[in-house]
């Protein structure tokens, strides 16, 4: 197991690329292993979640190269050509992998069974098995939990959805259903929640509208291969973005990041804040937009964060609560249930975490109070395994009187390989120990 041991930097500056979006580099996977063609992708992230995704697109049948660092060709079988894999599929800690798969098997003509991680095996699966039932779908779980178990066979027909939480997944599972389904499928919204599938389903072809918070798929007979240049990955960058908020010595430049409006939630929230942040460079890759972030050193303010703001941001959470951390004045969130049910329950991880460096905070049973304008203690931090909990802790480092040393660090690697590199690029000290 290997752990982070982080020495406070004299500050950030910069310029730095991040690795490819995972949530697209997911779907491109899925998507081309169905379609029709080969699908070549360039800028996939080669983390341990996508790969967990490549290895599964493999064992139901598609033909996959990696000519290249970053890049991908999947040879699609066509919408009906998958077959049943050999073995149980191992989505290892990633959960997007593991939803978006159930909505994709459980119109096949074989059984398929889903397992993961210890972290994964703990997470809530019933929200995307009730509906996926109600499309005529035959799935267990494990009293909610994995592993999901899906029988073949079944006729699906499209059902008209009302989502009770703003969840991209369930969305994106119940849409790759409905590709299989006699009917159109509609699912609704709460709020707003990451699009990249139904924008990445509109350049494979695919009949998708969605107004209002309202998304319709209309089953099409095929999906016809293209090319998905992959963005650099916002919940990457977000760790620079704050990063650089609270300890930049000069500007710093996120290169080529998705900056798809679903996405982009921090960027309102630390403005409120007073950061100084520019999208510059503008432009759109396939069906996504992509620009270079620019970001200003600034005296950031407490505030109190929008709900709405919530599922837009729902992944930066672990990075905006340090930036909070380190605000002049009181930050509070709330409407951010969901981070209890992510990798590890964040909210009660950051808190573990502020109660070892020092930071005073109140835990809410759907967010977090934060009095913010010190600096943090040194200390050690378990992440128990969130990639996210420790990057979060990494950058606290530029504000930290100590050296902060932050356990069980290996997932990082889900998400953003390679981290401690770029990061002491920019002027963090990460090293590696354990
Ligand atoms: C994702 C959706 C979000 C997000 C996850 C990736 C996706 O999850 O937290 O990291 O790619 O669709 P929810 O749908 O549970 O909000």
């Amino acid at each position: 197991m290997s752990d982070f041991i982080v020495e406070p930097g004299a500050g950030v500056a910069g310029r730095v690329r991040v690795p490819g979006d995972k949530s697209i580099s997911h779907r491109a996977l899925m998507f081309g292993a169905i379609a029709s063609g080969t699908t070549r992708v360039t800028g996939f992230l080669e983390g341990e979640d996508c790969l967990a995704t490549l290895r599964a697109v493999t064992s139901l049948g598609a033909r996959v190269e990696r000519p290249a660092a970053g890049e991908v060709w999947i040879e699609g079988v066509g919408l009906a050509g998958l077959g049943a894999p050999t073995a149980v599929l191992d989505m290892g800690n990633a959960g997007t992998a593991m939803r978006l798969f159930m909505g994709l098997l459980a119109g096949q003509s074989f059984d398929s069974e889903l397992v993961g991680d210890q972290s994964l095996m703990r997470r809530p699966m019933e929200r995307v098995a009730r509906p996926l039932r109600e499309m005529g779908a035959r799935i267990e779980t494990l009293e909610g939990r994995p592993p999901v178990r899906i029988h073949g066979g079944p006729r699906l027909h499209g059902i008209r959805y009302a989502m009770p939480m703003a969840s991209a997944q369930v969305k994106s599972a119940l849409l790759l259903a409905g590709l299989y389904a006699e009917g159109a499928t509609t699912v609704i919204e709460p709020a707003v929640t990451r699009d990249h599938t139904e924008r990445m389903l509109q350049s494979f072809g695919v009949d998708v509208t969605a107004r209002g918070g309202t998304v319709t798929l209309r089953p099409p007979t095929r999906l016809e291969s293209t090319r998905v240049e992959v963005p650099g990955d916002f919940s990457s960058a977000a760790f620079f973005i704050v990063a650089a908020c609270i300890g930049a010595r000069a500007p710093v430049v996120i290169e080529g990041v998705g900056v798809n409006p679903t996405r982009i939630g921090l960027l309102e929230m630390l403005a409120l804040m007073g950061a100084d942040i520019r999208l510059i460079n503008h432009r759109t890759w396939g069906m996504e937009p992509v620009a270079d972030i620019e970001v200003r050193p600034s005296r950031l303010k407490g505030t109190r964060i929008p709900e709405r703001l919530v599922p837009l941001a729902i992944d930066e959470f672990p990075a905006f609560f340090v930036a909070a951390a380190c605000a002049e004045g009181e930050t509070i969130v709330t409407g951010a249930e969901e981070l209890r049910v992510q990798e590890r329950d964040r909210i009660a991880a950051m808190a573990r975490g502020f109660e070892v460096l020092g930071i005073p905070h109140e835990v809410l049973p759907d967010g977090m109070r934060i009095t913010g304008g010190n600096w943090f203690d040194g200390g050690t931090i378990d992440s128990r395994g969130d990639h996210r909990i420790a990057m979060a802790f990494a950058v606290a480092s530029l504000r930290a009187k100590e050296k902060i040393e932050i356990l069980d660090t290996e997932n990082v690697a889900t998400s953003f390989p390679g981290f401690d590199v770029l990061a002491n690029g920019v002027g963090l000290h990460v090293g590696i120990g354990g």
